[in-house]
């Protein structure tokens, strides 16, 4: 899961071998074909996707814990083997995105360092907190539902390692979706208060999740550049009504009610209408004062940090394979 609402930067340390030829890339990006690690290409671009990528990976794994604050809380046997799947799929997301980043010839541990630096963000989404199990509910439903459709037109990103860990990566969310749909379909056919907090989490994860898709169009100044180069291929608003207009009837499959009194269908657009987003929200929430954001930086550190003793022996054994391998030759 992810989404696209904020900027950041990042460093880097490859330096073009050669001079880049810009027609070519440019005849490459027309002809849809696919830009691989060692191809020339713009740095704007090498740099555009490190910090796109390195952000989606950090989601992923920041968007592990609102989620893994319910394991051990499950209503059942069943619920929790399925959130344990879920959550752990979340840490596989990001294991294959920080391997797509460094194709592009950053170093995984640089760019975990600059999330904890708080030089690289996360999606603002995972700052809101779990308070219900109804909660693992809406977030499968509206925030994997959110990052699918974010998701699937990158599986045609013009970045072939990209583009390919994406693939897997939207099978597995499709079923995160399906999972978060189905923990409220029972809550909402469920007792008369177990019906009410299935609505009072959509009412909580509505906003928040149509935040997902980042600041409207007009208000967007990379967005064209991204488009050009292959990496996005639908603006904010596009993706924000193309999901508008799918959960609108998963919600009345629900019974539930999203908390939108503008939400209307719109006949002559062939869309759903939708009230106004206060988009001061999300940017207090990029800042630093959404309602969890210390809390998940502190635990992020903390596990790294506790982690440390794993890191070390796996380095330690790669050296001591390498050794072997190097006196056998
Ligand atoms: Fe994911
Ligand atoms: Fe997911």
């Amino acid at each position: 899961m992810y989404g696209n609402d904020f900027g950041g930067d990042q460093h880097t340390r490859h330096e073009p071998d050669r001079p880049h030829d810009d027609r070519a890339f440019t005849a490459l990006l027309a002809g849809e074909g696919r830009v691989e690690p060692r191809d020339d290409m713009p740095e704007g671009y090498r740099k555009t996707l490190v910090r796109q990528i390195a952000q989606h990976a950090h989601s992923e794994i920041i968007g592990m814990q609102p989620e893994g604050n319910w394991i051990s809380r499950a209503p059942s046997l069943r619920r929790k083997a399925i959130l344990m799947a879920k959550v752990q799929d979340e840490a596989g997301h990001g294991l294959y995105l920080y391997a797509a980043a460094e194709t592009l010839g950053v170093d995984r541990a640089d760019l975990v360092d600059q999330l904890h630096s708080g030089r690289q963000k996360y999606s603002s989404i995972f700052n809101y907190p779990t308070l219900t199990w109804a909660d693992v509910g809406a977030i499968g439903w509206l925030v994997d539902g959110a990052a699918i459709t974010n998701q699937v037109p990158l599986c045609r990103c013009s970045y072939g390692p990209y583009a390919r860990a994406m693939v897997r990566v939207c099978k597995e969310e499709s079923f995160h979706q399906r999972q978060g749909f189905e923990i409220l379909y029972t809550l909402s056919h469920g007792t008369p208060s177990q019906k009410a907090m299935a609505q009072d989490a959509v009412n909580r994860y509505w906003w928040p999740s149509l935040m997902m898709f980042g600041p409207p169009d007009d208000d967007s100044p990379n967005s064209a550049q991204s488009m050009a180069w292959g990496i996005k291929r639908f603006s904010n608003d596009e993706l924000r009504q193309r999901f508008v207009d799918m959960t609108v009837p998963q919600a009345q499959a629900l019974g539930l009610t999203l908390p939108d009194p503008d939400l209307r269908w719109n006949d002559e657009r062939g869309g759903y209408d939708y009230g106004e987003i206060d988009f001061t929200e999300l940017f207090e929430v990029i800042r630093g004062n959404g309602p969890c954001n210390t809390e998940r930086m502190a635990h992020k550190r903390a596990a790294h940090q506790a982690g440390a003793w794993a890191r070390d022996a796996a380095e330690a054994y790669a050296e001591k394979h390498a050794r072997r391998t190097e006196s056998v030759a």
